[in-house]
């Protein structure tokens, strides 16, 4: 498989891949989300893939998010299609998918980064990550899924905190509160999601296929997807879209109207 903006590459029945966009700090756009589709896709057909390992270019981010500069003079029925496409052929197929995730959280994991990395079945972070959903502070909120599975992993409480303060919060708090599994030096986090994966492949595939079936259908809340998708894309047509955007392209503080 070629990517453009991805690296792919299975070792000892593991798919490791590399989101390969660290000038932008490897954030999603449009072609590297069609990538990670086709990667996913890829990884359920070919019985060679016991597992996946997702991680990020570099040693700054993960993922930055989705990109800003991509979606900046999006309107609203844009807004709402960008998040149900990306949630239905990334978000909600890596979720899904018979073969266990693993993100491997290695810097920045931010907005539609850390949404990725909660689409993953375990997350796995270096001591240098930084996580948040700072949508509110582009006018806008998580678009792919953040509002459903940062709920479902840490609770309402710290949910509504973290992503209306446009917190970040480092690997530390981030395993306190239940939203990575394990924190690692930086140097070992791609052995210890081996080492994870490692065990899972040497149970039975189809068992560990019911079994994600299984705790998926458990926070199984279509409703919550919904009302995020079309929330989601009502923001596009807000002023305050239109300042948070230019804010962040500018490298200046918003000022936000509530128009
Ligand atoms: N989209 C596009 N470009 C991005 C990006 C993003 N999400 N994040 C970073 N970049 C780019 C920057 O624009 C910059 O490009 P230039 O060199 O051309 O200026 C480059 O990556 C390096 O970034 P910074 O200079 O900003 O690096 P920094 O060290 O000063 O700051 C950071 C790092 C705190 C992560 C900062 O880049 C940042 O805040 N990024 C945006 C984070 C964000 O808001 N993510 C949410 C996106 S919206 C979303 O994800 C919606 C959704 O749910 C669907």
């Amino acid at each position: 498989m070629t990517y453009q903006n991805l690296t792919s590459e299975i070792k000892e029945n593991i798919l490791y891949v590399t989101i390969n966009r660290e000038k932008s700090l490897n954030a999603l756009n449009r072609d590297t989300l069609n990538e990670l589709a086709d990667v996913v896709v890829f990884a359920n057909e070919n019985n060679e893939v016991k597992g996946v390992i997702v991680t990020g270019a570099g040693e700054k981010a993960f993922v930055a998010g989705a990109d800003i500069k991509e979606f900046s003079d999006y309107n609203a029925k844009q807004g709402e299609e960008l998040a149900r496409k990306g949630q239905e052929h990334v978000f909600n197929a890596i979720e899904n998918s018979s073969k266990p995730f693993i993100a491997a959280i290695n810097g920045f994991a931010l907005g539609g980064g850390l949404e990725l990395a909660m689409a993953c079945h375990i997350r796995i972070a270096a001591d240098n990550a930084k996580m948040g959903l700072p949508e509110v502070s582009l006018g806008l909120i998580p678009g792919y899924g953040g509002t459903q599975r940062l709920t479902q992993l840490v609770g309402k409480g710290k949910a509504i905190e973290l992503i209306t303060t446009a917190g970040m919060i480092d690997a530390i708090e981030a395993e306190k509160i239940g939203l990575v599994n394990h924190t690692v030096p930086l140097a070992d986090l791609m052995s210890k999601a081996k080492e994870i994966l490692d065990l899972i492949k040497q149970r039975a595939p189809l068992a560990i296929a019911a079994a994600i079936k299984s705790v998926n259908a458990s926070v199984n809340a279509k409703e919550g997807y919904e009302t995020e998708i079309k929330s989601f894309g009502k923001c596009f047509n807000t002023a305050d879209f239109k300042e948070g955007v230019s804010a962040f392209l500018e490298k200046r503080k918003p000022i936000f109207d509530g128009k």
